[in-house]
């Protein structure tokens, strides 16, 4: 690692020295017949050496010009596959070069190029002349050796920080930022998404990518692929590995669909565009091909969202229906589902709210539905019409008809049942379009995968999604009466925007969750921020502690998020006034996962936080995701729908097995 001047100074040095050397030995020691040859040896060694580490020149004069800015740059620490094969091309070549250069004076040497130098008259100008060409080639050849030399330095860079030794402590903050985006941008890389480094939104995905659900053997499905440190020093691959159960592979590679559909519980909350509803897709897919029949409620509600779904699911082999409204629903909700007692509870969900006045007459309505109820549950709203005018054939203890019958308006002269009867069928109309009595219900979805769109600005479609939680639950309840282990699968997104005002998003998270794991049915609900959930605190803490696997993407305020990954020990630093020296420092807790990386996240980066332990992934895009990102994989036309599926559904290929993503090696 001698630099270039010195050697050239070396090289001159060794020959104006040995000429004076020479000099003087003939004045004072007289003994001139060995000196020129040593002289001539010293001079071709000299030379030799200064070819050898000539190629080094260029290396560290690169390194020396960008180790102080390069390693705060993203595009420093992102890594290729090719990369080792350039850095190992790079030094063969040299080393051939230089072998092939040694080889040259060797051969020179034999045949008594030494000799021949001893005698010429000016040895120093003639070696010089025959060599410096060969110099000049060598230090071009230099440039090979920049990747093998940089790929050292960023290895030193990155132990150094990875230490905290860095003294600059701005310079580290900004490095551990630059590695982290390069993580992720090497991720998105790898699997063929293109995302903007500046704004960090997704600009399209390539056509050769992969896409999810992808099959990653053992009869798991890939969601994303994990973004792994993309400089690992030895001391990271040794150390004990870390690994979110569940929903990590073995190897730490891949997101995936817990196999067990009772692990499948997940809270997910990210900014409007971030991936959210890509990323459910891809779970639906995921839990279509592992065979869990999925309901899916959307309070975004977008149409072509459905469609798009439906069309993903098709392509996985399922048979999606889109529940809705009107002529062309595919299918619509059963509301007369369950025992009496669900159907009550129903019904009495759509009467107004107590409020101390009404709880004379709230009670009667209850009444008179138990009543009409005591044969069999109500199937429809006219089924309860009918039931209100043959009491005779419905309601056989004395009492209770004599309750019926008792005129309770003196001024209207309306009975007990025909008041009730009345407001209940009324508050019912609305849902007529919405609902069917031969429609799905959460115990008979009728298709692979139901997919309820709602939008709750309409009153509505608010009141029937806060119906369909209510029956969620009593769905739940049903399960375990029945000892119903069947995979199933609920995922609710903009979950929010469903709970009525008055009810606590996070109180019927908790409550929900909670029930699911004791039935053994996964459940995801996905909402824009943590704040959404509740405005109380204390509740968006037990919410986020039900045990349910927390995944997140970017959003302003993550801190609660933050929180749940733990903290760490780190160097809080006291650095000098200028900010550029460490001065003192003391140990502090920080959060693992950094808020400010939250916020500034790119578009399909998440993280998933579950028993105690966290990582940060990049999700696959899916078929719908972007029309050019059709997987590539043989063709397969999908299976026959029990229910109708768009017509618009392509008969494209299924399954991209051949395409694995580059091997991810550092
Ligand atoms: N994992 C992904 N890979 C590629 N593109 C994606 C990915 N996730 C989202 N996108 C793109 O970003 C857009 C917005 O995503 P979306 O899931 O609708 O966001 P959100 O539901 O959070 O509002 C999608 O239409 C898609 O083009
Ligand atoms: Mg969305």
């Amino acid at each position: 690692m001698v630099p270039v001047p010195a050697m050239l100074d070396g090289v001159n040095k060794a020959s104006g020295g040995a000429m004076t050397t020479t000099a003087n030995d003939v004045d004072q020691t007289g003994d001139s017949g060995d000196d020129p040859f040593f002289f001539a040896v010293k001079l071709v060694f000299g030379l030799v050496l200064g070819l050898v580490c000539a190629p080094l020149i260029i290396p560290f004069l690169v390194r020396g010009l960008t180790t102080m800015w390069a390693p705060t740059k993203r595009w420093y620490w992102i890594t290729y596959p090719w990369w080792w094969a350039v850095v190992s091309a790079g030094v063969a070549l040299v080393a051939l070069l230089l072998a092939a250069e040694v080889w040259q004076v060797v051969e020179w040497a034999r045949a008594g190029g030494y000799t021949t130098l001893t005698q010429a008259a000016s040895p120093v100008a003639e070696a010089w002349a025959t060599v410096w060409p060969w110099l000049l080639l060598n230090v071009a050849a230099g440039v090979l050796l920049v990747p093998a030399v940089w790929s050292l330095q960023r290895r030193k860079v990155a132990e150094r920080v990875r230490k905290r030794t860095i003294p600059d402590v701005v310079r580290q903050e900004r490095i551990e930022s630059a590695q982290k985006q390069a993580t992720d941008l090497s991720s998105a890389r790898k699997i063929g998404v293109k995302v903007d480094a500046v704004t960090k939104t997704i600009t399209g995905s390539a056509t050769n990518g992969i896409t999810a659900p992808h099959p990653v053997g053992n009869g798991q499905y890939a969601l994303g692929v994990i973004n792994r440190e993309t400089i690992r020093g030895m001391a990271q691959r040794i150390a004990d590995q870390s690994r979110v159960p569940d929903w990590v592979t073995t190897d730490n590679r891949y997101l995936i669909l817990p196999e067990k559909a009772g692990s499948c519980r997940l809270l997910l909350f990210s900014e409007a565009g971030t991936g959210k509803t890509v990323l459910l897709m891809s779970i639906i897919a995921a839990a279509v091909r592992s065979g869990q029949k999925v309901i899916f409620i959307d309070a975004k509600g977008v149409p072509r969202d459905a469609r798009e779904l439906a069309r993903l699911v098709a392509q996985f082999g399922g048979t999606a229906a889109i529940s809705g409204s009107g002529e062309d629903a595919q299918t619509r909700w059963n509301l007369f589902h369950g025992s009496a007692a669900d159907v009550t509870a129903k019904l009495m969900r759509l009467q107004p709210p107590p409020d101390g006045s009404n709880q004379y007459y709230l009670e009667e309505v209850e009444a008179v539905l138990e009543v009409l109820q005591t044969k069999a549950p109500l199937r429809s709203r006219k089924d309860l019409l009918e039931r209100a005018n043959n009491l005779d054939e419905w309601v056989t203890d004395r009492d209770d008809y004599r309750m019926l019958r008792e005129v309770v308006d003196s001024r209207t002269k309306k009975t007990a049942v025909e008041r009730a009867v009345a407001s209940v069928t009324k508050t019912l109309r609305r849902f007529d379009d919405w609902t069917d009595p031969e429609g799905w219900t959460f115990d008979d979805p009728g298709a692979d995968v139901v997919i309820c769109p709602l939008i709750p600005v309409d009153a509505t479609q608010a009141a029937l999604g806060d119906l369909l939680l209510l029956e969620l639950r009593a769905y739940l309840k049903r399960r375990l009466e029945r000892e119903d282990y069947s995979p199933a699968l609920v995922i609710v997104d903009e979950f929010p925007q469903l709970v009525t005002p008055g009810n606590d998003p996070a109180d019927l998270a908790t409550r929900l969750f909670e029930t699911m794991r004791s039935a053994g049915a996964g459940l995801i609900l996905a909402g824009q921020s943590v704040e959404g959930l509740s405005v109380d605190a204390p509740m968006r803490a037990r919410a986020l502690n039900s045990g349910a696997a927390v995944m997140f993407g970017r959003q302003k305020s993550p801190e609660d998020l933050c929180a749940l990954a733990g903290t760490e020990l780190r160097l809080e630093a006291s650095g000098a006034a200028t900010g550029e020296e460490l001065r003192s420092g003391r140990a502090q807790h920080t959060y693992r996962i950094k808020p400010q990386d939250v916020r500034e996240a790119s578009g399909g980066q998440f993280w998933i936080v579950q028993g105690g332990h966290h990582a940060t992934f990049r999700a696959l895009p899916n078929a719908s995701a972007e029309a050019t990102a059709t997987p590539t994989g043989r063709a397969e036309p999908p299976e026959p729908a029990a229910l109708p599926v768009p017509a618009t559904t392509p008969e494209t290929p299924t399954e991209n097995d051949d395409i694995t993503p580059e091997e991810q090696t550092a």
